[in-house]
């Protein structure tokens, strides 16, 4: 092969490249450097054998540039996090990867595969389970619901607590932070463009990703370096909510394992895929988990602060992508292990967390509770 790794100098980006490499694939990487996640320009660890172009996947001649001689891709450019910069995400997120499908067919390419970073964020809340109802998907709480501390995801027909449940790829989306909606729109556009100019399509809706190479200077996006940049400058990681909500936390080789193996798979439709470990880890035991690693003189805060639009618990079912062969190899304390090892080697660690966090107070991103 010789792929097109967008967003290839990130973390999940890098670590494609890396393995695309290593099986003796050629590799290209377009990337804009994005100065949130890369203030000092190009990272130390873009390989001397990739070609790079430093470029945008929203400009024609950019990518027309990038797809020279390429015959498959690995979509992973985007704009993430909880910020206001609505119509930036849809610039990037969902016009982006119009642009690509533009330029495929505008100059003739052919491309035998193309596999792109959806997101578990497109469906807003996960799977529940209540002894009235069965299994319900849930619209995101309220939030009044939100203010009164009522955390939990309540069954609408009884009021009591709801069960989280493992979800396949036939949950319905229900995102609504512009993130959320433009990884959708975004899905949306590669399934129905594949299925028109013939391109097998594999769409891999992540579970929350972390690992080495995670930007340390981000503070709208990537929990691990936020909480870790917080700690070594002796300040608590500050929890949203009450810390018992859960994520499930998938290590980056094992997302980049996901892509080779469906870049190197026989697909020949369109089709979403999870790509999650199924194993759920409070937000309050990886801060802790974190403190203890890197620096035992501070705990975790619970802010009781919240996000409307913010999921409370997402159990993945990836049972569709183990048919393939690929199944999660780190469990989160091999992986917590590897990321802090990696996290001791960062010098002079700054946090802007702080000062981020006032501004998206202010235009009411996060919001107090009572
Ligand atoms: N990390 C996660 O938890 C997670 C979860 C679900 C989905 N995803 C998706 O996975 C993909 C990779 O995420 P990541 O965690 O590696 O993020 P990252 O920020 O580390 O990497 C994204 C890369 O894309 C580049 N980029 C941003 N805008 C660009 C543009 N307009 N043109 C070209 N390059 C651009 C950035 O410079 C960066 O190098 C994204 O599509 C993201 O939406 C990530």
């Amino acid at each position: 092969m010789h792929c097109l790794v967008t967003g290839g100098a990130g973390l999940i980006g890098s670590h494609i490249v890396d393995k695309l490499l290593k099986k003796g694939h050629d590799v290209t990487i377009l990337d804009n450097l994005d100065p949130q996640t890369h203030p000092n320009g190009k990272p130390s660890w873009i390989p001397k054998d990739a070609k790079f172009i430093h470029g945008d996947v929203n400009n024609y001649e950019d990518v027309k540039k990038a797809l020279e001689g390429i015959d498959s891709i690995s979509h992973q450019a985007a704009f993430g996090g909880f910020t206001n910069s609505i119509s930036y995400y849809f610039d990037v997120n969902t016009s982006g990867t119009a642009k690509i499908f533009e330029v495929i067919r505008e100059e003739g390419i052919e491309i035998n595969k193309f596999v792109m970073a959806s997101s578990q964020a497109i469906f807003g809340e996960g799977l529940y389970n209540s002894p009235k109802l069965g299994n319900f998907h849930p619209e995101p709480r309220s939030v009044e619901q939100l203010k009164q501390k009522k955390w939990e995801v309540l069954c609408p027909s009884s009021g009591e607590e709801a069960k989280p449940m493992p979800f396949t790829e036939q949950l319905e989306p229900f995102g609504v932070s512009p993130y959320a909606l433009s990884k959708y729109f975004e899905e949306m556009i590669g399934l129905a463009f594949g299925k028109t100019y013939r391109i097998p399509v594999a769409a891999l809706r992540y579970a929350v990703t972390y690992g080495p190479r995670q930007s340390i200077y981000n503070p709208y996006t990537g929990v691990f370096s936020i909480f870790s940049s917080m700690i070594v400058n002796n300040l608590s990681p500050l929890i949203f909510e009450d810390g018992n909500q859960t994520r499930d936390f998938i290590f980056v080789e094992d997302v980049a394992d996901a892509n080779i193996c469906l870049l190197e798979s026989d697909l020949k439709t369109q089709e979403s895929f999870n790509v999650g470990t199924g194993s759920p880890t409070k937000v309050i035991d990886l801060a802790s988990s974190l403190c203890k690693e890197l620096n035992e003189k501070v705990q975790p805060k619970i802010s009781e602060e919240f996000r409307y639009g913010d999921s409370r618990h997402f159990i993945h079912d990836s049972s569709k992508l183990k048919q393939y062969g690929w199944a999660p190899r780190f469990t989160i304390e091999t992986g917590i292990n590897k990321y802090t090892e990696w996290f001791k080697t960062q010098e002079n660690v700054q946090t802007s967390f702080p000062e981020a966090s006032e501004g998206l107070r202010k235009i009411g991103v996060i919001q107090k509770s009572d």
